[in-house]
């Protein structure tokens, strides 16, 4: 048995992007030469660059491509930095490492906007930091606030944080790379200076994604070479990337539906675990979530050996977020919502994607509940 259940670290790619990158990489052409090959490579960037705006409700001019989510951050944070007004960096307590590490490693302070025990970013915190901000000594206030948590789901509230930002004259950079694709995403409306997203969660390419700069906010190369990206983002353009991106997202946004319908499937896992372990706790319960994600944990079974279990059961779930060394790594957001050491290292996350199937829930939920048959009688001994 093979049951994939770890959409949040990568999706599969969708077929239809698959042939369209297959046909691109079997042209030739660099979208910056001039002559007809280059002007066809170009068209395709351009086509990309419409589609994600479409998708994405942005300017298409306002779009630069990039590896993906990873670089996206970076090169936002990047860019507030070099544009010398902002001093120090607000981070929510639950962002991706991408944003967390960067920001740490940038040199300036770094303040952390805390959840809620639900894995909510509190703005009334935010609030009452900006009231007592000093722009002279503080510099613009600059905020990183993701629209999804990757580990549990919550989605934050984005725009509520925008027109704090705004009214104090700072920015915002949201990173939506978990929200695309899952559920509907509104540049325009989200009031980001700066908007993060990657291919790889929806059904795109891994190695392709962008991000989206309002046209007033501050832009800085990370990078220095040819121009393209007007400067953004130098460097020969990913060509079957891009084409495979801007396909993926206008299936992705197409089919947000179809999406949305998962969380009835989530919710029944949830019900079936919850059924045999009625200790079980759910991340975020309380809060609003993907349809496709969900975090738990069993007090006592540790997430390694839980997620192992599965493994060896044929079902690929996840603890915590992916990460490079393929070590199971623990929960980040477990701190955060302030989890008992015990519980914090029991999380793991069950992550649908959109050609998740009925079957697979079937298998995940057997396979659940013979692993914990197993193990229960000694959760209980040691609880
Ligand atoms: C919220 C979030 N931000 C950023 C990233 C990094 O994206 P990428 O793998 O495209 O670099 C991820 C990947 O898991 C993520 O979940």
């Amino acid at each position: 048995m093979s049951v994939y259940l770890d959409h949040n670290a990568t999706t599969q790619i969708r077929p239809q992007v698959i042939a369209a990158m297959a046909a691109t990489m079997s042209e030739v052409g660099n979208p910056s030469s001039v002559h007809q090959h280059g002007q066809r490579s170009r068209k395709a960037v351009e086509v990309s660059r419409a589609q994600i705006g479409r998708a994405l409700s942005a300017r298409p001019e306002d779009v630069v491509f990039t590896s993906g989510g990873t670089e996206s951050v970076n090169l936002a944070i990047n860019c507030v930095i070099a544009a010398g007004g902002v001093k120090r960096l607000i981070v929510s307590a639950i962002e991706h490492s991408a944003v967390a590490e960067f920001a740490e490693k940038s040199g300036l302070p770094v303040e952390i906007l805390p959840v809620s025990t639900d894995g909510v970013a509190q703005l009334d915190w935010l609030a009452r930091r900006l009231d007592a901000w000093n722009v002279d000594v503080d510099g613009v206030p600059f905020l990183a606030l993701m629209l999804a948590n990757n580990e549990i789901g919550t989605i934050q509230p984005v725009a509520k944080a925008a027109a704090l930002l705004h009214a104090a004259g700072g920015l915002l950079l949201i990173d939506a790379t978990q929200a695309v694709g899952k559920i509907p995403v509104d540049f325009a409306a989200s009031g980001a200076d700066y908007m993060a997203f990657s291919g790889h969660k929806f059904g795109g390419p891994q190695g392709a994604g962008g991000l989206i700069m309002a046209c007033n906010a501050p832009s800085a190369a990370h990078h220095h070479g040819g121009g393209q990206e007007k400067g953004r983002r130098p460097g020969t353009e990913n060509l079957a990337g891009i084409v495979g991106l801007g396909l993926a997202i206008e299936l992705a946004t197409q089919s947000l539906e179809d999406f949305a319908a998962l969380t009835s499937w989530r919710d029944e896992i949830v019900a079936g675990i919850r059924a045999s372990a009625p200790d079980m706790v759910l991340l975020g319960e309380g809060a609003e979530r993907l349809p496709n994600t969900i975090s738990l944990a069993i007090p006592g079974w540790k997430r390694e050996n839980q997620v192992m279990a599965m493994d060896l059961a044929g079902v690929s779930i996840s603890a915590g977020s992916a990460c490079s060394s393929g070590k199971v790594r623990g929960s980040k957001v477990g701190g955060a919502l302030q989890l008992s050491p015990e519980l914090a290292e029991a999380v793991v996350r069950i992550s649908l994607g959109w050609n998740s199937t009925r079957d697979d829930v079937d298998a995940l939920l057997l396979a659940w509940k013979q692993a914990y048959a197993r193990v229960a009688p000694r959760l209980s001994v040691s609880a």
